[in-house]
C-alpha cells in the first residue's frame, strides 16, 4: 500500500522549502555579493548563503543544523567535579553540502572563548541554542572545513522534558552520568545535534586522577596520569548519532574481556553496584552474542555496559555503552540496550517521529529474549499486551512519536505489537531474514518507517499496507491479528 510513502515525504519536502525561503528572505540581505560573472542569476544561486538552524526536522525545527555535514568530532575537554567547570576545544570536521557564507552548531550555555574555521580566526554570535559562525571567507559547496570552539563553563542539562526528566550532561557526586537522547549533546558540546548528522568520535578528558571516564568506543592509549589529573583517550570509529556520545565519569570499579563470541567487553559499575559487575557483565556479554545470531553481525568494535549512581530511573543505549542509571538492570533491560546497537545505533532513524523503530524493536528485541532465555513465547507476551486496556496503546499511533511525549509507551510496547503481527503474517523465515537484511542494507547509516515497510514487502513478497496501516498510524485497538 503506498498511501504513506509519498505523503510523508511531502510533508518533509514542504517543510524544507520553507525552511529555506524564510532562511534566504531574512539573510538573503547579508550574503555576500557574488563577483560579477556571466550569466547573473547562475552566480546568485551559486552564492555562499546561510546555513539553515535546524536539520529539517519538522518537529525539532531548531534540533541539528543546514548546509553541512559532519564527518568527526575530536573533543579535547577537561572537567573539575568540585568546581562543575567543563573546558576545552572541540573540533569539528565537516563537508559544506552548499556554498556557506554562515553556519550554526547546536550549543546550550557556556562561555564561548575562540572560533576558528580551517584554522583561521571566525566570529560567531549566540542566538538561544545556535552558535552561529561566520567564517573570514566563504566555504564552497562540496568542501571539506574544520571548525574547532573553545569553551567552558557549568554544564546546564534538559530539564523540563515532558516525560524524561534531566537529560545531556549531568553533574554528579563523584562525576558526570552523560545521557543525551534526544537532543542533550547541546549541552556538552557544539554539535549538530540530530541523529540524520552521524560522525566518529575522539574524546580527550581530563580529570582529577582517580576518576574514571567512560566514553564510546575504546581506548586509544592508556590512561595518562601526571600532575595530579588523568587523560582519558577514547575513540568510536564507526559513525555514531550525537545522543549516543557519552563521556561519563566518576569513579567506577571496571571489568574488561571478550565475549565468547570473541568481541571486545567493557563494563563498569558505580561503587554502590559493585555486586552487579558480574551480572552485567556476563548478561551484556551473552546478550551481544545472541544477537549476533538473530539480528546479524555485531556492527561495533566492542560491547559493554554501565551502572551508575544517578538516579535517572532510565537506561540508555549509548553507542557501545549502554549506560543505567541508579538501578539494577535485569535481564530483559539489558537485552533491550544491546539490542539497541543494531536498531538506532548501527540503523538510525532519520526523523524522531520514526523513533518505533529503536524503541518497538529493542521491545521486540526483550519479548525474543524472553523466548529464549525463559522459554515464555513472544505470542504470550502479545496476548497479555493485547488484553491491556491501557488507553494510550491504543489512542496513540506509535507510528508517528510525537515531540512532546516522544517516549510514550506505545512507540514501544504497540510498536513491538507491530513487529509481532508482521511476523505471525509472513513466518519466521522471512521475518528474520527481514530484521538481517534490514541491518545490513542499513548499517551506519540512516533509514525511515517507509523504507522498512518497502523492504518487508520486498523479503516476504506480500503486500502489508493493512497491517502497518493498522498498527502504527491508526488511533484505534488493531482487529488484525496477523
Ligand atoms: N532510549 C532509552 C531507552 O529506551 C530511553 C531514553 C530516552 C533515555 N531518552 C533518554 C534514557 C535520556 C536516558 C536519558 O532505553
Ligand atoms: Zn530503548
Amino acid at each position: 500500500m503506498q498511501l504513506r510513502g509519498p505523503r510523508r515525504v511531502t510533508a518533509v519536502l514542504s517543510t524544507v522549502m520553507i525552511t529555506l525561503t524564510a532562511c534566504s528572505a531574512s539573510n538573503g540581505a547579508t550574503a555576500p555579493t557574488p563577483a560579477p560573472l556571466a550569466g547573473g542569476v547562475r552566480a546568485t544561486v551559486a552564492a555562499a548563503l546561510p546555513g539553515a538552524a535546524g536539520i529539517g526536522d519538522p518537529d525539532f525545527p531548531e534540533d541539528g543544523n543546514g548546509g553541512y555535514d559532519v564527518g568527526h568530532y575530536a573533543l579535547k575537554l577537561a572537567y573539575d567535579p568540585p568546581t562543575k567547570n567543563l573546558s576545552g576545544t572541540a573540533s569539528v570536521r565537516a563537508t559544506a553540502t552548499q556554498g556557506l557564507s554562515r553556519f550554526d552548531l547546536d550549543l546550550h550555555g557556556y562561555t564561548v572563548h575562540r572560533v576558528s574555521v580551517d584554522d583561521k580566526p571566525a566570529s560567531f554570535t549566540r542566538r538561544g541554542d545556535e552558535l552561529v559562525v561566520s567564517p573570514a571567507s566563504p566555504i564552497a559547496k562540496g568542501a571539506a572545513f574544520k571548525v574547532a570552539v573553545e569553551y567552558a563553563g557549568r554544564p546546564d542539562p534538559v530539564r523540563e522534558s515532558p516525560n524524561l526528566g534531566t537529560y545531556g550532561f549531568i553533574p554528579t557526586a563523584d562525576g558526570a552520568f552523560v545521557t543525551s537522547e534526544p537532543n542533550g549533546s547541546k549541552t556538552w558540546f557544539p554539535c549538530n545535534d540530530h541523529p540524520a548528522d552521524k560522525a566518529t568520535f575522539d574524546f580527550d578528558v581530563t580529570v582529577p586522577a582517580g576518576t574514571t571516564v567512560i566514553a564510546n568506543g575504546e581506548m586509544r592509549a592508556a590512561p595518562a596520569t601526571s600532575g595530579g589529573t588523568t587523560t582519558f583517550a577514547w575513540r568510536e570509529s564507526n559513525p555514531m548519532a550525537t545522543y549516543l556520545a557519552t563521556i561519563t565519569m566518576g569513579r567506577f570499579d571496571v571489568r574488561t574481556g571478550k565475549t565468547r563470541g570473541g568481541i571486545p567487553m567493557y563494563a563498569a559499575t558505580d561503587p554502590a553496584f559493585r555486586r552487579k559487575l558480574d551480572f552485567l557483565y556476563d548478561t551484556s556479554a551473552r546478550t551481544t552474542d545472541y544477537w549476533a545470531t538473530v539480528f546479524g553481525p555485531y556492527p561495533f568494535k566492542s560491547t559493554g555496559g554501565v551502572i551508575d549512581d544517578f538516579s535517572s530511573g532510565y537506561a540508555l543505549e549509548n553507542q557501545t555503552k549502554p549506560m543505567y542509571g541508579g538501578f539494577e538492570p535485569d535481564a530483559n533491560i539489558i537485552a533491550h540496550e544491546i539490542a539497541h546497537q543494531w536498531f538506532g545505533n548501527s540503523v538510525s532513524i532519520t526523523r524522531w517521529k520514526d523513533l518505533w523503530l529503536n524503541e518497538g524493536f529493542a521491545t521486540y528485541a526483550e519479548w525474543l529474549w524472553t523466548e529464549h532465555d525463559k522459554g515464555v513465547p513472544a505470542q504470550k507476551t502479545f496476548e497479555d499486551m493485547y488484553a491491556v486496556a491501557r488507553a494510550p496503546l491504543w489512542e496513540y499511533p506509535p507510528g508517528v512519536a510525537r515531540r512532546q511525549d516522544l517516549f510514550n509507551v506505545s512507540v514501544y510496547t504497540r510498536g513491538a505489537m507491530t513487529l509481532h503481527v508482521l511476523r505471525r503474517r509472513i513466518g519466521d523465515e522471512a521475518f528474520f531474514r527481514l530484521l538481517r537484511t534490514w541491518t545490513d542494507r542499513h548499517k551506519y547509516g540512516n533509514a525511515t518507517t517507509g523504507q522498512f515497510i518497502e523492504l518487508a514487502e520486498k523479503v516476504s513478497g506480500k503486500p502489508l499496507g493493512d497491517l502497518f496501516d493498522a498498527w502504527l498510524f491508526k488511533a484505534r485497538r488493531p482487529t488484525i491479528l496477523r
